[in-house]
């Protein structure tokens, strides 16, 4: 049943390019993004005004992603809501505001209360779920498939991935709906997304050397994340990914908020993950990189590959693929999720049943 791997989770990690590609392909016809499913008439998606989207954990994680994202692309107004927080804070939902719900298992209590309350307030909803005929997928008035297929590790990684590329199509959409986005970039995005499974493939491929970098940490009690912008959607999942099989504390934070008050918890030997994908904030998170260094930190760095400004100040760098940097988190995300199942494994641990955990939160 783990087909020949040693648990579910690496199993299902080397299924992400496999998950990845049947979520995009059915969706790009003849160099466009369609999305039957979504049931919205061009006027429809013209007239949407402000997009709330509503998750809780990893999924969560792909919402923060894809603000940005859609942000950029659509230049519509985003909001990204715990759904345990959502539902009880009394959301203000204008007419002509869609509220995207995400979920891998379609049955999480708080998200799908958060679906109820939306409808309730006569908002349009769209799910985008991988479990078929889930509750979520049942109640919402649309329903996106993500094609991970069945997913048993606790901690997610093919169902996330194809979280993000729902999204990214919607955004896409949306933004060639709108006109926000110019025929040419458009088109290169359509490229870039077409490269991530044989991308995520090669990253795969590297695991032994991330292996190698993780066993050296095994006995490590705090880690911190850093990046900006996506590169901080990023590192929440990194470090969620980490904490969740690891059971090493660890958090993520926005880069330019450690000297904030964060930064007074470095100190000689701590790991710092350093996440840099977006070229135009390069040069800010690198002046991060070396403000924990002065602090004794060892920093290890994600960044795409061609910056090897990086290597000057980080410790040990993997380097990513080329790709539009808005997608940078299918790739990113990799390694990280490599990181954290060998810290788990290296530690004994039981990795696809961490403690305390259930694979569907069912109850509040
Ligand atoms: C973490 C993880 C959880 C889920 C969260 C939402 O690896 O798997 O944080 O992402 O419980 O679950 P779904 O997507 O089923 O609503």
């Amino acid at each position: 049943e783990k087909g020949g791997y040693e648990h579910f989770m690496l199993k299902e990690m080397h299924e992400q390019p496999k998950a990845v590609k049947d979520t995009l392909t059915p969706r790009i016809k003849n160099g466009d993004v369609v999305i039957e499913e979504l049931g919205m008439t061009d006027e429809e998606i013209r007239a949407i005004r402000k997009i709330f989207i509503v998750a809780c954990g990893s999924a969560y994680h792909t919402g923060v992603t894809s603000k940005y994202i859609f942000e950029k692309l659509a230049r519509i107004p985003v909001e990204v809501d715990l759904a345990s927080e959502f539902r009880y804070r009394d959301p203000i939902l204008p007419e002509n505001t869609l509220v995207v719900i995400v979920s891998q298992s379609g049955e999480t209590a708080d998200t799908l209360a958060a679906l109820r309350l939306a409808k309730e307030k006569g908002v349009r909803t769209l799910g985008i779920v991988n479990v078929v005929g889930s509750s979520i997928a049942r109640e919402a008035d649309n329903v996106m498939y993500t094609w991970a297929g069945p997913e048993i590790a606790v901690a997610t990684t093919k169902a996330y991935s194809t979280q993000l590329i729902a999204q990214y199509l919607l955004a896409m959409k949306f933004a060639k709906v709108r006109g926000t986005v110019s025929q040419n970039d458009f088109d290169a995005m359509i490229q870039s997304l077409e490269r991530l499974p044989e991308q995520i493939s090669l990253l795969l491929s590297h695991k032994e050397n991330v292996q190698r970098f993780a066993n050296r940490y095994l006995a490590a009690e705090h880690v911190f994340f850093i990046g900006r912008g996506i590169d901080y959607a990023i590192s929440m999942e990194g470090s969620l990914k980490l904490k969740e099989i690891s059971y090493i504390h660890s958090e993520a934070y926005a880069a330019g908020e450690l000297k904030h008050g964060t930064i007074s918890l470095i100190e000689d030997g701590r790991l710092v993950v350093a996440v840099l994908t977006q070229p135009e904030l390069y040069k800010k998170t690198i002046s991060n990189i070396q403000e924990v260094k002065t602090r004794g930190a060892f920093v290890m760095a994600v960044t795409t590959v061609g910056n090897t400004e990086v290597e000057k100040v980080a410790d040990y760098v993997v380097y990513l693929p080329e790709t539009n940097p808005i997608f940078a988190n299918s790739l990113a995300i990799i390694p990280l999720q490599l990181f954290g199942y060998y810290v788990s494994i290296g530690r004994g641990l039981d990795v696809d049943k961490p403690r305390n955990l259930a694979k569907s939160v069912t109850v509040e």
